[in-house]
């Protein structure tokens, strides 16, 4: 086999993935082809052909999608904010919604004048939210908080890339965020906290990727979707000082039960709901009373 003209094989690959039910497959066939290429997707047009042993991988690629593997998996990478963080088997793929959270956490602290805050990311997975919270903010004493084993594989192995790439250590904390005494030592000192949690209600429907693929204890969190937040809205107000402030991502149906628990804890002032690109309920925000 000679070389192949990269078009042809975007044409069948797309195909290929759209038969397969995969929700954009031109886009998914181009990035695979980028990440074959080790060049963005923007820039494709500079190679028209893929080599022999290119051709050969792209079409493991393609297979793989075809199977509904998510793609952050097959290229290994998946983005937040300024940084990118390693990702696979095991761990939770950061979403773009949460770069939502990521922005209100970054804008408050500068709005409120913090400086060197403390901030706890409160059910971390790959790290994505504390690292670019590290990077953004070098100043910052980021905490990380996790409980999954394979998740904290990743979120160790994430720590090594960003120190490496020359941003602040991050403290890892292997712990389950229900945990009434979690981070005793920090109780009533922390300034901001982060927590995009599982919370997709247990009959949801979700995607082949998400469902075949993803760990369920990343996504899922009770019949309801507040099993984990339930009970960490007590420990986000023990951790807290007064006046620091905490967001919480959530499914888009509970966002007025969110607003409930932290509102009927009595601990909590200024519950705000905030909406994402689509304007469903995505998280909500609270001052420490
Ligand atoms: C939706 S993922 C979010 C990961 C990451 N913060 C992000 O935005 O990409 C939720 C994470 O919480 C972890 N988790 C679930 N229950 C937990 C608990 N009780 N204590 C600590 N971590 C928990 C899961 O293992 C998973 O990594």
């Amino acid at each position: 086999m000679t070389r192949q003209s990269l078009r042809a094989a975007l044409r069948t690959a797309t195909e290929y993935l759209a038969d397969s039910g995969v929700p954009s497959p031109a886009a998914d066939a181009e990035l695979l082809a980028a990440h074959v290429l080790n060049t963005t997707r923007t820039r494709l047009g500079l190679t028209p052909f893929l080599s022999e042993e290119q051709s050969v991988q792209f079409s493991a690629f393609v297979a793989r999608r075809a199977k509904r593997e998510p793609l952050q998996y097959i290229t290994g990478i998946a983005s937040m904010g300024e940084i990118d963080v390693a990702v696979g088997p095991g761990v939770f793929i950061p979403r773009p919604e949460t770069e939502l959270l990521l922005g209100w956490v970054l804008s408050y602290m500068q709005a409120h004048g913090l400086h060197t805050p403390r901030v706890v990311d409160l059910c971390s997975g790959s790290g994505a939210l504390a690292f670019a919270i590290a990077h953004a903010r070098p100043d910052a004493e980021v905490h990380a908080v996790e409980r999954n084993p394979a998740a904290l594989k990743w979120l160790e192995h994430n720590h090594v890339r960003r120190v490496r790439a020359g941003d602040p250590a991050v403290a890892i904390h292997a712990a389950d965020v229900t945990e009434p005494q979690l981070l005793q030592d920090l109780s009533g000192t922390v300034d901001v906290i982060v927590a995009n949690p599982p919370y997709v209600p247990l009959a949801a429907p979700v995607t082949a990727e998400v469902a075949e693929f993803e760990p369920a204890d990343a996504v899922f969190s009770g019949v309801d979707g507040l099993g984990v937040i339930r009970p960490m809205v007590s420990v986000i107000a023990r951790l807290l000082r007064q006046s620091g402030a905490a967001a919480i991502e959530h499914d888009d149906s509970n966002g007025a039960e969110v607003c409930g628990l932290l509102a009927a804890s009595g601990s909590f002032t200024d519950v705000t709901q905030h909406a994402d690109l689509a304007e469903k309920p995505r998280y909500v925000t609270a001052v420490r009373a």
